[in-house]
């Protein structure tokens, strides 16, 4: 299965700040690319603390890109995942409501007492050992060929650390966020893509006042 991440940043490498309200980092003209690379791809995941905090639908509206994906024979809606330890994820959540395309949460073992409301809205995959591979194996197993990651930093982090990630689209926004608290792109650690290790980057672009960045992580 073929796993791309996206993302937007500051151009001090905020996926955010710390307010309440979520950061608009994208201009219009990168959103319509989000939206057409989202419109490509079987499944799309985000982190459990990116549906608590900004609670996006993840449904493609657009008209033309749903009977594009009905041409190549994939479902209107994607596959939308997530992932949790606690379970603390409301049925009210837009990601449960919105969308006919399946839901999925995966969950570490042993489950939160709380999740069983949720299997009335998602698929409920409980693994002993959470990790991308195991997300990337099972998604894999269920029919999915290309994998959309969106964040947050945690999410993020356990896909690069673990180098399940084949392309990064990263959009860099012209303004400072400059808060030390707020999320950055990933925590600290080690990274198979480091200094003796550099991505190939495949293009620069402008993207109306984006700075748009595609690279390739070749093991
Ligand atoms: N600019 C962008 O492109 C962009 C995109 C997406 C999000 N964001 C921002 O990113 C921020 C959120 O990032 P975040 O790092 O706080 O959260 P996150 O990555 O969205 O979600 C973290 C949550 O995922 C679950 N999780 C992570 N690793 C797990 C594992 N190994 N096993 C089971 N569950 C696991 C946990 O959920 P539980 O707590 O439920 O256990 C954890 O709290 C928000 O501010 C959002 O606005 C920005």
């Amino acid at each position: 299965m073929k796993v791309i991440v996206s993302a937007a940043v500051s151009i001090d490498g905020y996926l955010d700040d710390t307010s309440p309200e979520r950061l608009v980092l994208s201009g219009a003209e990168d959103w319509a690319e989000v939206h057409r690379l989202r419109a490509e791809c079987d499944a799309i995941l985000v982190g459990a603390e990116t549906l608590r905090k900004d609670n996006p639908a993840l449904v493609i509206r657009d008209s033309v890109l749903r009977a594009e994906r009905i041409a190549r024979g994939q479902n209107p809606d994607q596959t939308k995942v997530t992932l949790s330890r606690t379970g603390r994820l409301s049925s009210d959540l837009r990601f449960f409501t919105e969308g006919e395309g399946e839901k999925v949460v995966f969950l570490q073992e042993p489950l939160p007492s709380t999740i069983h409301q949720l299997a009335e809205y998602a698929s409920i995959i409980s693994v002993p050992q959470l990790t991308a591979s195991s997300i990337v194996n099972e998604l894999e197993r269920r029919g999915c060929h290309s994998l959309l990651i969106e964040g947050g930093s945690q999410v993020l982090d356990m896909f690069f650390k673990e180098n399940r990630v084949d392309e990064f689209r990263l959009a860099i926004a012209p303004f400072f966020v400059g808060e030390s608290g707020a999320p950055r792109l990933v925590h600290e650690g080690a990274f198979p893509f480091d200094k003796e290790h550099r991505m190939t980057l495949l293009e620069a672009r402008k993207v109306g006042d984006m700075a748009v960045m595609h690279y390739k992580l070749e093991p």
